[in-house]
């Protein structure tokens, strides 16, 4: 049965919120102080980076996450707490990541929330991974609503109109991998080393960005969806038929972050088109990235660009915040919290979340899989 908490959310004052992220490879605590203007002040933010576990198989193993979250989650909650330099009273509400992501992992950080909360006496906030990074540049910037977001991660690549808290309307999504996959594939190919996005950046500087002719798939049409799939087949096949030395390697790096670029921002600008239709055209409209794939220079530089020449502001959140982090977890839960949306401590952990969940009901971008649409 749903266990409704009775709490009261503390509205008068500022409002701390600690976050837990583990929904991928990362296990992050934050603790975060949310002014009731919205202004808000990092007090801490620890993340705890699983790449050594993960780099012999070239990629996340779910399992070996699961139990690196759990071994490490624990301490780096302290920590977070520590230095924030408040004692545990102090905070209003636990916020954790309830999904999307690989499942055990959202388990644990879940779970560790939930037992934190109840011990405390606090809310809990189950937060959607995604809208955490939606609202990301909200942690260092002045972005107020209503904005464009590409949202380019790992697991994820999305385009979507943002107007407020919790209400986000997809504008496109990929139709089979995702922007971060795409790079992650690459690198592989290549064997150029994991965690693989910063690795084809690395060698792509080294590299002729037009030595080898790549698709840009989906470029022209009128929609704002993607689709990655075409291109990790052509590097692949363009890797094969090389002769694999380091030139080649950064010729093939370059060509392919310059096509995934390209592609990106075929996406965008039809997305602008799209968002411009649905904003007041007097507006000032505000373009923001977000994920991990935005710590990429090359789209940051061509996103910019796109950005002035469509007058849209453009808005990138500092490096430390495109990855997964627990800052923007705290964030999101800060956010709900204010507006009083809390959770039951019988939230359950989501291995898919859609955050347009209409849109992706009615139309999944890339099918249905046993628990619902996959995007
Ligand atoms: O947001 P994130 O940390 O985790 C997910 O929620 O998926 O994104 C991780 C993804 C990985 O695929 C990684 O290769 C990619 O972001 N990435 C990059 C760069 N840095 C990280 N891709 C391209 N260029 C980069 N500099
Ligand atoms: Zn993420």
């Amino acid at each position: 049965m749903a266990h409704a908490l009775k709490m009261t959310t503390k509205q008068d004052g500022p409002l701390i919120v600690l976050g837990l992220e583990s929904s991928c490879d990362e296990t992050a605590a934050s603790v975060l102080r949310r002014d009731k203007d919205g202004r808000v002040e990092l007090l801490s933010n620890i993340v705890a980076s699983q790449d050594e576990e993960h780099r012999p198989f070239g990629g996340v193993v779910p399992e070996i996450a699961a139990r690196a979250h759990m071994r490490k989650i624990e301490a780096i909650t302290a920590k977070a707490v520590r230095e924030s330099g408040l004692p545990w009273e102090q905070i209003d509400g636990i916020a954790a990541t309830a999904g999307p992501g690989l499942i055990g992992g959202v388990i644990t950080g879940l779970m560790s929330a939930k037992g934190l909360a109840m011990a405390l006496g606090k809310p809990l906030i189950a937060v959607n991974h995604l809208e955490g990074h939606a609202l990301s540049p909200r942690l260092t910037e002045d972005c107020a609503f209503p904005y464009l977001l590409l949202l380019v991660s790992g697991g994820h690549s999305q385009l979507l109109s943002v107007t407020g808290l919790g209400t986000y309307t997809r504008l496109g999504s990929t139709v089979d991998d995702a922007a971060g996959e795409a790079f992650d594939k690459t690198a592989k190919v290549m064997d150029l080393g994991f965690p693989g996005g910063p690795q084809v950046q690395k060698w792509a500087e080294r590299g002729n960005p037009e030595a080898i002719n790549l698709p840009r798939p989906m470029k022209g049409r009128d929609h704002a969806d993607f689709s990655f799939a075409g291109l990790k087949t052509a590097v692949a096949r363009a890797w094969e038929a090389s002769d694999k030395s380091d030139t080649a390697k950064a010729d093939l790096a370059a060509s392919f972050q310059r096509a995934m670029t390209e592609t990106m921002l075929d996406r965008v600008s039809q997305a602008m088109t799209l968002y411009r239709r649905k904003t007041s055209e007097t507006d000032q409209a505000r373009l923001v990235v977000a994920g991990g794939v935005a710590a990429n220079t090359e789209l940051r530089a061509g996103l910019k660009q796109l950005a002035e020449n469509r007058t849209f502001d453009f808005i990138a959140p500092p490096l430390k915040f495109c990855g997964d982090n627990a800052a923007m977890i705290a964030l999101a839960g800060a956010e709900r919290l204010a507006a009083g949306l809390i959770d039951g401590y019988d939230a359950p952990a989501r291995p898919r979340w859609p955050l347009d969940s209409a849109a992706a009901a009615k139309a999944p971008k890339s099918g249905f899989g046993k628990k619902g649409p996959k995007s």
